[in-house]
């Protein structure tokens, strides 16, 4: 795992869709795994204006985003589909055919987790997976004690997680309970995983995260087993951080991180 801390979230995210970008011009039909959440828009809104200003080529990469909430339809607005379509997919040159999440409202939710498995090994598997951090620790929506080799299912919200997107909906009672996630295990078959976590709020949770003891209760623990996870934290994220000074020297010092200094 490396740990690259930015001054801000501004920089941090800045820093994310970089290092997406750099991957996309090295591969163009790149197999994107993506996230959502508050923090992950300042992101898209770096890779529309690189589409727009330095002609970031999209039409041959396939996304598959990470998870999407039980009974929304696509043109919800609280759906991730709708997120994603806002946000990113209708503002760059992406084919929205190339474009998946899974269908949270298919009749057999088992059968559309299966799919969307078969769907994601059939593009030859995901190259970068992009992931939020949760509160609690989890990514996607693997709330504690999901296995650490999960597939995609439907996993039960916790309340920490309904009270952390609760506003987005107006109020816990509306918000759905369930949600269809890509597995941890999932997750970790990705060739690279890249984490953001901004604001002092995450700080303990990031902590928890990158040094803490891998556990089922902090999906997010998992990613230490991960051959190539990089983490991009802004310094109030990173603040509880032990090895802090040690990943400022990485980034400061290392070849690979110079075309991003
Ligand atoms: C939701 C998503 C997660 C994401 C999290 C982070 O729970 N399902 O994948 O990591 O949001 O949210 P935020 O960036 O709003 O803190």
């Amino acid at each position: 795992m490396e740990v690259i801390i930015q001054p801000d979230r501004h920089g941090a995210a800045q820093l994310v869709a970089r290092v997406i970008a750099r991957e996309i011009r090295a591969k163009p039909n790149l197999v994107l795994g993506l996230a959502t959440g508050k923090t992950m828009e300042a992101v898209y809104r770096v890779l529309v204006k690189m589409h727009q200003q330095e002609a970031l080529d999209f039409s041959g990469c396939r996304t598959f985003n990470l998870d999407e909430y039980v009974g929304l339809a696509p043109y919800d607005p609280h759906s991730y589909r709708f997120y994603m379509d806002e946000r990113l997919f209708k503002q760059v040159n992406l084919d929205l055919r190339h474009t998946h999440l899974p269908d949270g409202r298919a009749a057999d939710l088992q059968a559309e987790c299966a799919r969307y498995e078969q769907a994601i090994a059939d593009a030859g598997g995901i190259d970068l997976q992009l992931l939020g951090l949760g509160k609690a620790g989890h990514i996607g929506f693997n709330e504690p004690l999901s296995a650490l080799r999960s597939r995609t299912r439907v996993k039960a919200l916790t309340p920490t997680t309904v009270d952390q997107n609760a506003a987005f909906f107006g109020g816990p009672e509306k918000m759905p309970r369930r949600a269809i996630t890509m597995g941890v295990g999932t997750i970790l078959e990705s060739r690279r995983c890249l984490l953001l976590a901004a604001g002092v709020n995450k700080a303990p949770i990031v902590a928890k995260a990158v040094e803490g003891p891998i556990t089922s209760m902090i999906s997010a623990t998992a990613l230490q087993l991960h051959p190539w996870c990089t983490v991009v934290v802004d310094e109030p994220a990173a603040s509880l951080l032990q090895e802090a000074d040690y990943y400022r020297w990485v980034f400061a010092n290392e070849p690979e991180w110079e075309p991003f200094r």
